[in-house]
């Protein structure tokens, strides 16, 4: 099984970036504790990073044709981006959203997720966490589907 795990805009900064709100670890250590569990749950990831909208259609559009999942944070574009809606439904595998903040107790503009309904299901609030946790859950998403 491979599991696609999409970063969106900003996500590179972490570990600098506002830490009071995304904590101290970097999307690096993210990146390896996926690795790790990956290896644990003996499925394949592949990793990435993009700040522009497009690049992140591009980057599920490949998934669409290589991976049996999806785990994404849309980041900024969660609560805007109507062509991200579209590019996760447009692929036949199914997909989990991350936020490290939980953000139903932030402001109100970050309460609507536009890409969510696109979505198996939503992780948010749990740090580095929610993307093991996501990881976790697509992978029984897909083995349901099979
Ligand atoms: C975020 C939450 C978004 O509202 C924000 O724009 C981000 C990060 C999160 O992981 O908590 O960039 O997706």
């Amino acid at each position: 099984m491979i599991v696609a795990v999409i970063h969106g805009p900003n996500l590179n900064l972490l570990g600098v970036r506002e830490p009071d709100v995304y904590g101290s670890v970097t999307m690096s250590e993210i990146n390896e504790r996926i690795e790790a569990l990956a290896e644990e749950l003996g499925i394949e990831v592949t990793l990435c990073q993009h700040n522009s909208e497009g690049a992140i259609i591009d980057a599920i559009h490949q998934a669409g044709c290589e991976a049996d999942g999806i785990v994404i944070n849309p980041a900024g574009y969660t609560h805007t981006s109507v062509a991200i809606h579209d590019a996760l439904k447009a692929v036949p595998l199914p997909a989990i959203e991350v936020h490290l903040s939980n953000i139903l107790a932030r402001e109100d503009w970050r309460k609507l997720s536009m890409t969510a309904p696109a979505c198996a299901g939503v992780i948010s609030g749990l740090g580095a966490e929610s993307y093991l946790l996501a990881v976790r859950g697509i992978v029984a998403v897909v083995e349901a589907g099979e």
